[in-house]
């Protein structure tokens, strides 16, 4: 049980720990460059100055941290899954960037 309390305890702060402007550099890299095929492609999201259209607006969507994580992770629709072309720091760093830039970060 105890163990169990302290795994949630931590997976909430990775997820959850202070913003760095570093992080959300290297999550802009992910998101134009590192992530194949990249988020560009389909996602419009002004920060990055993309203007894919086969997925939603992410200005307009503003998605939680979360959400990103877990569509960046699993896919979602015809979305690919990218757990497999990038590191658990990859996709909280692209998380964090798309959450932060578009408010969706709170
Ligand atoms: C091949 C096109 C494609 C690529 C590449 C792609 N996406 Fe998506 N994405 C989509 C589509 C389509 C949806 C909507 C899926 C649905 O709702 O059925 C989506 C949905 C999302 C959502 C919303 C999830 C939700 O909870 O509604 C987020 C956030 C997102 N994508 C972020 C990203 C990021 C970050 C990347 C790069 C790592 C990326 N996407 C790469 C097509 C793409």
């Amino acid at each position: 049980m105890r163990r169990i309390a302290v795994l949630c305890a931590v997976s909430l702060i990775g997820l959850s720990a202070p913003v760095h402007a570093d992080d959300i550099e290297k999550g802009k890299e992910v998101f134009t460059q590192q992530a194949q095929p990249s988020c560009t492609v389909c996602h419009a999201l002004a920060d990055a100055g993309s203007s894919g259209a086969i997925g939603p607006d992410l200005d307009e969507l503003k998605p939680s941290l979360e959400q990103v994580a877990n569509a960046v992770t699993s896919g979602v629709g015809i979305m690919p899954a990218f757990n497999e072309s990038l590191s658990p720091e990859q996709i909280r760093a692209v998380a964090l960037y798309v959450a932060s830039v578009t408010g969706g970060e709170k």
